[in-house]
């Protein structure tokens, strides 16, 4: 891979992505789905995005003593409850966006009936996934069950608010980035550590490290909305301020925003201080984290 970071090479490596691919395809083509039903629920789900969710399972199983097959079918899952959440939060009743992941978004190539509908497919099709987990699968069908839950709470508080009024500006963009984007990175990390057989002190260090990156990766996202281009990133930027949302830019700053990646980063690696090398994929993965930049 030409120009890739030590990250990309370890951590995202080609055979684990395939793996993932793989894993995603296997659960989608098990599903007896319609046509056009199928045809939405790939151009959600398969031949684009990151995988962070799914590597972070594997690499948080691994972390604490399992290995992949443990956590695949958990971190398919958490990605189903996200190509979902893309899909519906993409809808001109949310976002309203026409591109995702480089290509136009489901509502605009199925038509928003079949956006919603597809969107309601993969959240379903996610728990099958969850439970298909050798190691643990109770735990992960709660987590991941949980995490949904507080995801759909975090997209309500930025669309639609609802907040305690006491809470602070910086309280409230809190709450909704811990909701609406650290929930699922937070669960993928745990459930990948449950499935791997943590012991629970490696449980609450690895949930207290995906906490962390949970938040910090919306943050980043926040950040990216006014610092890069539409082609660079695949999605459309510098709509969070016209749509008057709440973000890091606009409570903090551009440049106290960049001092709280930094400062959430250091957390985030202090929460691994007790593991060993087990855990350096996860330190690399910190550091691309809060450097990504789409
Ligand atoms: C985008 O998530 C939505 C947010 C939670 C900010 P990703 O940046 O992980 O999107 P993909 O999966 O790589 O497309
Ligand atoms: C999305 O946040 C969080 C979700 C639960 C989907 P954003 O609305 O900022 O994500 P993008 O920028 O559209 O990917
Ligand atoms: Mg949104
Ligand atoms: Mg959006
Ligand atoms: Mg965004």
């Amino acid at each position: 891979m030409a120009g890739a970071t030590a990250c990309e090479q370890d951590v995202f490596t080609p055979e684990l992505l395939g793996s993932i691919e793989r894993e995603l395809e296997r659960h989608v083509d098990a599903a007896a789905y319609s046509p056009n039903l199928l045809a939405a629920v790939r151009h959600a789900l398969l031949g684009g995005g990151k995988r962070l969710r799914p590597l972070l399972s594997v690499r948080c199983a691994e972390a604490v003593g399992g290995v992949e097959r443990d956590a695949l079918s958990a971190g398919a899952a958490v990605e189903m409850v996200h190509a979902f959440s893309l899909v519906h939060d993409d809808l001109p009743a949310l976002d309203n966006d026409l591109v995702r992941r480089g290509r136009p978004t489901v509502h605009v190539a199925f038509g928003e009936a079949m956006a919603i509908l597809a969107g309601d497919a993969l959240l379903a099709l996610a728990f099958q996934a969850a439970s298909a987990t050798p190691r643990h699968a109770d735990a992960v069908v709660r987590s991941v069950a949980s995490a949904t839950a507080q995801m759909i709470n975090g997209q309500v508080l930025d669309t639609l608010g609802g907040h305690a009024p006491e809470l602070s500006a910086l309280g409230r963009l809190q709450a909704i980035h811990t909701q609406k984007t650290g929930a699922l990175i937070r669960c993928a990390c745990t459930i990948g550590a449950s499935a791997g057989g943590a012991k629970p002190t490696q449980l609450e260090a690895i949930t207290n490290w995906g906490e962390t990156i949970g938040l910090m990766f919306q943050a980043v996202d926040d950040l990216l909305d006014v610092t890069q281009s539409a082609e660079h990133v695949g999605k459309a930027v510098g709509k969070d301020q016209d749509a008057g949302k709440m973000t890091y830019p606009a409570v903090l700053g551009v440049d106290a925003t960049r001092t709280e990646i930094e400062r959430l980063r250091c957390d985030a690696v202090n929460s691994l201080s007790a593991f060993g090398s087990s855990a350096d994929p996860l330190r690399l993965l910190t550091e691309y984290l809060a450097g990504r930049t789409r």
